[in-house]
């Protein structure tokens, strides 16, 4: 698992564990719908800055901070069930999605059940902490609910950024949020959800530039969000290099709601975005925007565990799955 660490290996066991447990009360054909995509597939991300944010701000991982990472783990695979739903994704970590298996139906619900199992492992936990997770989840939802508004619709930069804030860095900076609860040091706390914020947009600057060029390494469609006229970064520079002409052949070519583009109309695209060096400019703003949140790291105690941090956020943004 190239995002994982040896130091915290035995936690994510204990975590992957604990997934299993949180379902063994449950109907076992719902246990068996939802295991292939709960157990050992994901990246594990979210559980690994929660354990990392607390080893580098606490001398070790407590009950607490396996709970965290449990429930993190839970928002993301429930948020995921949803996601594919609101794409139309027939792929997810590798296998056929759930709502191409069970229905948009089941599907919403499967991510519902999750959802609410996360919650109520936190119901014990202090409101301030509860109050994060709640503020997280609803700029998850608020942002897919904006970016659905704006489909097939050309978005503005701060409008996309302000999209994948809420997507995806809400849930990312509570993880670290989480994590550094542990020390009980309201300062580190606000230092790793800020961290973890920037870390969330750069990892997903890097998701929308894989959806547009990544292989078949990431276990999941490609060219999903322009097929469902979603606009992300690597088209919104790709348009901002165009001329009026080319614009509107560019419009016309990928922003149709009735017939979405065919792979040859895609590629002619992708090729154009190479050419113009887009994702090389993505990444270096994805890298330039990691160098500025680690210098706020500069404040934890210098350990091993803030060295893998850095590691951590620097291997998310150079990945290509
Ligand atoms: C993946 O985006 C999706 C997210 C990061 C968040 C989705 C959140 C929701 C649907 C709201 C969840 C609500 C609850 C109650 C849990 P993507 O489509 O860009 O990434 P992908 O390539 O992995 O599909
Ligand atoms: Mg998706």
């Amino acid at each position: 698992m190239i995002f994982s660490f040896n130091s915290i290996k035995d936690h994510l066991r204990t975590m992957d564990e604990r997934i299993t447990d949180c379902f063994n009360d449950s109907d076992p054909q719902i246990r068996e719908a939802i295991a292939p995509y709960l157990l050992n597939q994901g990246k594990r991300i979210r559980p690994t800055l929660v354990y990392l944010s607390t080893l580098a701000t606490s001398s070790d991982v407590t009950a607490a901070t396996h709970r965290y990472a449990l429930v993190t783990e839970l928002i993301h695979c429930a948020s995921l069930f949803h996601d594919d739903v609101l794409d139309n994704a027939m792929k997810r970590r590798g296998q056929p999605s759930a709502n191409r298996l069970y229905g948009n139906d089941t599907a919403v619900l499967i991510g519902d059940f999750l959802y609410m199992r996360a919650l109520m492992l936190m119901e014990s936990d202090r409101i301030k902490l509860r109050r994060a997770v709640y503020r997280a989840v609803t700029a998850m939802t608020q942002a897919e609910i904006s970016q659905g508004l704006k489909r097939y619709r050309i978005l503005t930069e701060s409008d996309y950024f302000r999209i994948i804030e809420g997507k995806t860095a809400a849930l990312i900076s509570l993880c670290a949020l989480l994590g550094a609860s542990i020390s009980g040091n309201g300062k580190w706390m606000t230092t790793l959800s800020i961290f973890g914020r920037q870390l969330g947009i750069a990892f997903q600057l890097i998701d929308d530039l894989l959806d547009w060029t990544g292989g078949i390494e990431t276990g999941k469609d490609r060219h999903c969000d322009i097929r469902e006229g979603r606009i992300t970064l690597p088209l919104i520079r790709l348009l901002a290099t165009m001329d009026h002409k080319e614009t509107a052949r560019c419009n016309k070519d990928l922003l149709k709601s009735d017939s979405p583009p065919d792979k040859e109309i895609i590629d002619k695209y992708m090729a154009m975005m190479m050419n113009r060096e887009i994702d090389q400019a993505i990444r270096t703003d994805a890298g330039n925007l990691l160098s500025n949140a680690a210098a706020s790291l500069n404040q934890l105690p210098d350990t091993t565990y803030r060295r893998e941090l850095l590691e951590f956020s620097d291997r998310l943004i150079r990945r290509s799955l």
